[in-house]
């Protein structure tokens, strides 16, 4: 069957279209600027990348203007935003004016909290170009930039009036950044949806990636199921958005640990497996389940960071985690292969015993 064209969903902040061109999705772009100026914010290697698709967006926006700048986690920093404010200012970006934010998740956040902040904000359209921007990142209405004492630690909560998201744009993106991605459908998967988890566990990286079918079907599911979870919480005030978060307590200290070296992706992965064998040692999760997910992990090409990390070191890196209360830290366990084992706000303690033995279990496997 030919893939849809077009699939619109809303995550209850904000509207979030998937097209399989960026052509395709032409009218709702159009619709979404709404007729203001336009001032497209982007990587300026990416501006390369893409230039077809920037070609279009000019050629459709007379007096579209186009403000590129390096970009990269290490510059989703304040003063990349105070640069980006002065570049705005000088181009004669003003109130009515509209900010489109072309990129992966660093772009999102950055120009996204720009645009929640220039003369007391402006609205924008966000086209994530990246897998994690589509299905996570452009996804909510967080935006935020990182300091040195961690990411994301300042920023606001400021919705775009639209999310554009165009599969074809995937087409460049370079093979470890899709497997980044790819650890948050396994997430997804996990968290809500068991025949999705076996969906993905029987192909392959290459494999979904080859088949534009696949990758529609998957890119779909993931910002369906984000969506989703995002709706049911979308200001976040119930803990229900804590069921995004599996994986990331021990993903995020192995992040910390590497001093931010090891990839998001490759870092959660672990964490899921790591998180998953807690969660058996509670009597939440079957062997078996953690057994098929470390399968997966493995078939995808996953590193097992969870094999060179000190427990206890690791429990340190945790403590920083946002979910924690006091001095505790915070996790939350699976169920089985696509749900979460606990109630709203669906989190329990993760002691540094039960890392240590998890990570036994792990070792025994
Ligand atoms: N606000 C949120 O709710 C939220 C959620 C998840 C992640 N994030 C943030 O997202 C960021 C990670 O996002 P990311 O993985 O997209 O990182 P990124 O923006 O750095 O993109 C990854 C790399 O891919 C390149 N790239 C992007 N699209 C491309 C394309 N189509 N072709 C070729 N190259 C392309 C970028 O230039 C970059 O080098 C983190 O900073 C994270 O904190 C935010
Ligand atoms: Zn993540």
């Amino acid at each position: 069957v030919e893939p849809p064209r077009s699939l619109s969903l809303s995550c209850g902040v904000h509207p979030v279209t998937l097209t399989a061109t960026f052509e395709g999705g032409k009218d709702g772009f159009l619709a979404a600027i709404d007729g203001r100026p336009i001032f497209i914010c982007t990587e300026r290697r990416l501006a390369k990348i893409l230039a077809p698709l920037v070609s279009h967006m000019m050629e459709w926006c007379p007096g579209a203007v186009l403000v590129t700048f390096p970009a990269g986690e290490r510059l989703k920093t304040r003063a990349s935003k105070e640069r980006l404010e002065d570049r705005l200012l000088e181009s004669g970006a003003d109130r009515r004016s509209l900010l489109v934010v072309l990129g992966g998740g660093v772009v999102t956040d950055l120009v996204g909290f720009t645009a929640g902040t220039y003369q007391r904000g402006i609205p924008f359209v966000s086209v994530p170009t990246s897998l994690v921007a589509m299905e996570d990142a452009a996804i909510g209405g967080k935006t935020g930039v990182n300091t040195t004492r961690g990411k994301n630690l300042v920023g606001l909560f400021h919705p775009p009036a639209a999310v554009i998201a165009p599969l074809d744009t995937l087409e460049t993106l370079p093979g470890r950044e899709f497997r980044a991605g790819l650890a948050e459908c396994l997430k997804h998967g996990l968290i809500a949806d068991s025949a999705y988890f076996a969906w993905l566990a029987a192909r392959s990286p290459a494999r979904i990636r080859r088949d534009p079918e696949a990758l529609w079907q998957m890119v779909s599911t993931s910002m369906t199921i984000k969506c989703r979870v995002v709706g049911e919480d979308p200001l976040e005030r119930s803990g229900r958005r804590n069921i995004l978060n599996v994986g990331h307590t021990v993903g995020h200290a192995l992040e910390r640990l590497s001093d931010y070296r090891t990839g998001h992706g490759d870092a959660v992965a672990s964490g899921l497996l790591w998180e998953a064998a807690a969660a058996v040692l509670e009597g939440h999760l079957r062997k078996e389940d953690l057994d098929a997910i470390a399968e997966v992990m493995g078939t995808y090409g996953f590193p097992g960071l969870w094999r060179e990390a000190d427990p206890d070191r690791l429990a340190e890196a945790a403590r920083w985690d946002k979910k924690n209360r006091s001095s505790k830290i915070a996790y939350v366990p699976l169920a089985g292969l696509g749900r979460v084992a606990l109630p709203p706000p669906h989190t329990t303690d993760l002691t540094p015993g039960l890392l240590r033995e998890a990570r036994i279990l792990l070792e025994g496997r």
